[in-house]
């Protein structure tokens, strides 16, 4: 039997979506919305796992994006759909929202004016509630940041009711906002990236996001231009042990920059490194927190070689630090998984420039470099390793640096 084609998950047409959504809302809920804004999810090219201590990332927004069409009430009742979701209406009085409350996706939609209000924005639009209806085209539970995307769609709506200046500082207090949603509201402990890539990139490029001080530069990415394609694969490996373990990695560094004395490992500069290494080889759990510290140092100096490299346009030259990102995200900071290290071995046997797993791991996606004129050939060479070990197909999906959050209609 013949393996079938490698599967490509399409990106929307965004101003067809948009008119759709709006006619899907007329029928819901029996009035047009105020308007239709979507944000994308994104990839991260480098810089993995140092979010959460002060690190430098370098993401960029994927053209697959989540709709929400919006129309703003006056009574604090949330009521939200989703075309995705067949469970029907769920209704949350923003009185009601707060810590893991409401459960579920909803948490990610009635937590944003919630976290808004409570970073000091103010106006009816975060008081008064709204109705949503909800069109998601970024890959679910894929690690490209579905849950961003939903969160950036509904805070650049509110933001834009409220009369914020959508520039870059409107949108990093946006992204801040999201970030608390997700972190108290949805109750998953994660970094900043995801939803500062979903509203602070912009089309062509990626940014270079510090979490030391929250500032962005933005860096050209011109793929087509160097000849080269970023082909994303999907593994469809279920993260289940992703949030314990991820609590776990956090703790760890941590724990590490404690017994260091510094406020984040942004602070081991990597000359100093292996002074620092010994002095927590020295503890007895050092090992692991040796492998922990080793990975977050050396990848945030892969991101700013990365960052230049790519500012001095030898974006053909990034490829071993993709590599060197992914091994030492596999065996220092231990968040790959087989069918990560699967994708990025077979990438590499076929052409791909460099490989990394992206974003959180333990399952989810991973990102190949590749010439143009190879992406299909990688494609099929991943589908037809996942096959021969009998693994679920993966999805593929090509990056194309997108425009972050912004209004459809
Ligand atoms: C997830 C989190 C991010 C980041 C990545 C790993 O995507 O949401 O904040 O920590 O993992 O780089």
């Amino acid at each position: 039997m013949s393996t079938p084609g490698p599967e490509f998950f399409p990106a929307p047409d965004r101003a067809r979506t948009a008119q759709a959504l709006a006619g899907e809302f007329r029928t819901a809920y029996g009035t047009d919305p105020e308007g239709v804004w979507s944000a994308p999810g994104r990839v991260n090219l480098i810089g993995e796992h140092v979010d959460y201590t002060g690190g430098l990332c370098l993401p960029l927004a994927l053209p697959h994006r989540t709709f929400v069409a919006l129309r703003p009430r006056t009574d604090g009742l949330v009521r939200v759909r989703s075309l995705q979701e067949g469970s029907g209406e769920v209704q949350v009085p923003l009185a009601e929202v707060g810590a893991g409350s409401p459960a579920g996706w909803a948490a990610y939609v009635a937590g944003v004016p919630w976290a808004l209000l409570q970073n000091g924005f103010e106006g009816l639009a975060l008081t008064g509630g709204f109705d949503a209806l909800v069109d998601g085209h970024v890959p679910y539970g894929s690690g490209l940041s579905s849950s961003a995307a939903l969160e950036c769609a509904v805070a650049v709506a509110l933001g834009e009711l409220v009369d914020l200046p959508l520039d870059d500082t409107g949108r990093a207090g946006l992204a801040s906002a999201c970030q608390l949603a997700e972190n108290v509201v949805a109750g998953a402990n994660t970094g900043g990236m995801d939803q500062a890539a979903s509203l602070r990139c912009r089309q062509g490029g990626a940014i270079l996001l510090d979490t030391d001080d929250d500032s962005v530069t933005q860096v050209a990415l011109d793929l087509a231009g160097a000849g080269l394609a970023l082909l994303v694969v999907d593994t469809r490996a279920a993260h289940s042990h992703a949030g314990g373990e991820y609590g776990a990695r956090r703790a760890d560094v941590e724990r590490a920059a404690d017994l260091l004395g510094v406020a984040n490992l942004r602070a081991v500069d990597p000359a100093g490194l292996d002074a620092a290494l010994a002095r927590l080889g020295a503890e007895p759990d050092g090992e692991v927190l040796v492998r922990r510290v080793r990975h977050a140092v050396t990848e945030i100096d892969r991101v700013r070689r990365t960052a230049e490299l790519l500012r001095a346009g030898r974006t053909d030259e990034v490829g071993p630090l993709l590599d060197a990102s992914h091994d030492s995200l596999r065996e220092d900071y231990e968040v790959s998984c087989t069918e990560l290290d699967l994708t990025v071995d077979t990438a590499r046997a076929h052409g791909a420039l460099g490989a990394r797993m992206t974003g959180g791991g333990f399952g989810g996606s991973a990102i190949a470099l590749v010439a143009a004129g190879r992406v299909e050939e990688a494609a099929a060479a991943v589908a037809a390793a996942f096959a021969g070990r009998g693994l679920r197909a993966p999805r593929f999906l090509s990056a194309l640096p997108a425009e972050g959050a912004a209004r459809d209609l």
